[in-house]
């Protein structure tokens, strides 16, 4: 297993292009199932997540073709069983239900296990299919679903204890676009990876309104066509450069970031500005520089759900808090669970004090880097940023992590002047 060493000390500065969205790139990979016409996806990041839904596509009989960030899928002829083996690797495999449903009346989905981060369970999205008539059982860890009268619209409340689920409001649109009548979606995620699905499945002749906000409304068609699409930005990939260079970055020139969405990245750049450091975007607000403040305070943060502040980077922000003077509190309503990166950190120095759901961070300068193991994707990449700013060198185990949702952090940290390698085992 691949490890990184980070060598603290250095400033960034200069500038990086930021990837297309890891997390609009997997529903409408999956998407493409709903016609037996190609489909051209571009800016697709490559990253394990996203090789592991291409391996799903073309064990159901997809054709597929990669090259570079442009993803090739031709499902004409497709089978209904998605193969366990792989799926167990990636819980957003599940968002391959809703495609097979909508084109094959059936489909068979091994039930995603739990992961560092919490149960992660699925309530909501049987709910949501069996909603428009799918009859769902569960066979030997799958779910096993039919619907021999079709698919037929209705109305459907998603929301959950935690909020609306966005794979889950991912799954009952795509399931949705082809069913006979209309099918309205209260309490549904507004995410912009959602709007990004929406805006595909309506290229290719979906009917879809109110993507982005809590009621979506989708009029049945009766077939789909094959199209060409570009991924928007990836904001998680984006506020995670945003926060290393308010870290990191050299104070009179900062580090730029180019191919990004201003509107996406709004709650981290509000509290980044709240912390006291510098942001600035271009005039299309496709690009940004983030400049070190002179004086940061801490900060506090409660995540919720777009347009809140996203539970996706609350633990790059807690890196950041651990450096700051002052006192920062974070909590995670989505995830409560979701601090494993807290006690890698506290091994460095930092003073971290974890309770039911929340972090409590009195930050001090003085880290120092050591061997942590990283245990989620986004905790991974909060622990390269300690490194960062820890004095030594900060040793990142279990590397595939990391590698899951980031196309070559390691490389694009190093164009910006960090001192990291990455050690192959
Ligand atoms: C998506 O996961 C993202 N993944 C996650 O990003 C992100 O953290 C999450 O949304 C929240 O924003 C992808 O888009 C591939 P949810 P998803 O369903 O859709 C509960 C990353 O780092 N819930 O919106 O699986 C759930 O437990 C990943 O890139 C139910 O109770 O998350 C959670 O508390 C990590 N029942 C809340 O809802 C359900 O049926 C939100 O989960 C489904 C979810």
């Amino acid at each position: 297993m691949d490890k990184l060493l980070v060598h603290g000390g250095s400033t960034l500065k200069g500038s990086v292009h930021i990837s297309g969205s890891k997390n609009a790139s997997l529903p409408i990979l999956a998407a493409t199932l709903l016609t037996k016409q190609t489909c051209i996806i571009r800016r697709v990041p490559d990253v394990s997540d996203t090789n592991y839904m291409i391996q799903i596509l073309t064990a159901l009989g997809a054709e597929v073709e990669r090259s570079s960030g442009t993803v090739r899928i031709t499902a004409a002829n497709i089978d209904h069983n998605a193969p366990y083996e792989i799926v167990r690797k990636m819980r957003a495999s599940i968002c391959v239900m809703g495609p097979l449903l909508a084109r094959l009346h059936k489909a068979s989905v091994s039930l995603p296990g739990g992961c560092i981060i919490g149960d992660r369970p699925v309530d909501l999205h049987l709910k949501g299919l069996e909603g428009i008539g799918a009859d769902i059982n569960m066979e030997g860890g799958n779910m096993v679903m039919q619907a021999p009268d079709g698919l037929h619209g209705k109305e459907v409340d998603l929301r959950g204890k935690h909020g609306p689920t966005v794979l889950g409001t991912d799954n009952l649109m795509m399931a949705a676009v082809l069913a006979k009548g209309t099918t309205v979606i209260e309490s549904a995620a507004c995410e912009p990876e959602v709007v990004d699905l929406a805006n595909f499945l309506n290229k290719m002749g979906a009917k879809i309104t109110g993507a982005g906000t809590r009621r979506i409304t989708i009029e049945g068609v009766d077939e789909l066509d094959g199209v060409e699409h570009t991924v928007i930005p990836d904001r998680i990939e984006a506020g995670t450069f945003m926060v290393a260079a308010a870290m990191a970055g050299c104070p009179e020139n900062g580090v730029t970031l180019h191919r990004v969405c201003e509107q996406d990245l709004k709650p981290s750049t509000d509290k980044l500005i709240e912390s006291g450091h510098h942001v600035e975007f271009n005039d299309t607000g496709t690009s940004c520089t983030v400049k070190p403040g002179s004086e940061p305070i801490g900060a506090n943060i409660v995540t919720a759900p777009f347009p809140g502040f996203p539970t996706d980077m609350q633990a790059q922000f807690t890196s950041l808090f651990a450096i700051t003077p002052g006192i920062s509190v974070v909590e995670d309503t989505i995830f409560p669970q979701r601090f494993m990166h807290c006690a890698e950190m506290t091994r460095m120095g930092a003073d971290i004090k974890v309770d039911n759901g929340t972090a409590i961070i009195q930050g001090s300068q003085n880290m120092s880097g050591a061997p942590v193991m990283a245990s989620d994707l986004r905790a991974s990449a909060a622990l390269v940023l300690s490194g960062l700013c820890s004095e030594g060198t900060t040793e990142i185990n279990r590397l595939y992590h990391i590698d899951r949702g980031y196309e070559n952090i390691d490389d694009k940290l190093i164009m910006l002047g960090a001192n990291i390698e990455r050690v192959r085992e």
